[in-house]
């Protein structure tokens, strides 16, 4: 099963996760994304939309938004929530939309999700107008390549395998009643940075944020403060 397959299999688990309160997405991440976005053109895309709770967010920020998912069953939940939205549903390495048609593509927790990366940012490169952005943010490589040993705010980060080779993982969590299991690849900061690279993108903009202290749940939390959950970065179409 690839990684899309993957995630079209865990769209129903996805859906109410996504949607529910206790997620990064609510506690801080959106709001840490959102500062690195460019003001609203002429055309946005999101890729990797999902039930398309970022795209709905970025239309009510002004956005003239595109959707776009390779899960039937999320672009399916995704065009229920909104069905004023575009919801396009493609696989990223293969995107379904002309040249130069955005000045913006957002990748938001999609891209450590796509089994064939190089080609998704090749083909988000594609569509961009010359000087358009490609804003993302994956799953922080030094996250997907070690572990915790403990949940204490004080814990050993232990990276048992290797940093610099990619390789498929699945994280099964649960909160609040619900579950969930990511499927995703992880894979050393260069595979992204020569991605970008070849497709002529250049990186204008990075961060690694902190959880911040108001979304800090419990004491244990706080190994979130030492170590970046998540990499975010913004690139400029050459
Ligand atoms: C962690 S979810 C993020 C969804 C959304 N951006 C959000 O934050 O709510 C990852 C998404 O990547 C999508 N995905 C995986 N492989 C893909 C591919 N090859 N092309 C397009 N989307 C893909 C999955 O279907 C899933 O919706």
């Amino acid at each position: 099963m690839d990684l899309s397959q993957s995630w079209e299999a865990q769209a129903e688990q996805w859906i109410k996760w996504a949607r529910a309160p206790n997620d990064s997405y609510w506690r801080h991440h959106r709001d840490q994304f959102i500062r690195l976005l460019p003001a609203p053109g002429k055309q946005t895309v999101d890729v990797g939309c999902g039930e398309g709770r970022l795209t709905r967010h970025l239309k009510q920020l002004g956005h003239a938004v595109v959707g776009m998912d390779a899960s039937p069953s999320l672009v399916a939940a995704a065009r229920a929530a909104d069905p004023s939205m575009d919801i396009v549903l493609a696989n990223a390495a293969s995107i379904p939309l002309r040249d130069k048609c955005a000045d913006l593509a957002v990748a938001f927790m999609s891209l450590h999700d796509v089994d064939d990366m190089a080609s998704a940012v090749k083909e988000i490169a594609r569509i961009l107008v010359p000087g358009g952005r490609l804003c993302m943010a994956i799953v922080h490589p030094i996250n997907s390549c070690g572990r915790f040993e403990a949940a204490t705010a004080d814990a050993r980060f232990v990276i048992q395998g290797d940093y610099l080779r990619s390789f498929r993982y699945s994280d099964a969590v649960e909160s609040d009643g619900l579950s969930m299991t990511f499927h995703s690849q992880h894979r050393p900061l260069e595979a992204y940075f020569v991605a970008l690279e070849e497709a002529g993108l250049l990186v204008e903009a990075l961060r690694e944020p902190a959880v911040p202290d108001e979304a800090i749940g419990s004491p244990a939390g706080r190994r979130w403060q030492r170590l970046p959950l998540f990499l975010q970065l913004r690139a400029r179409r050459a």
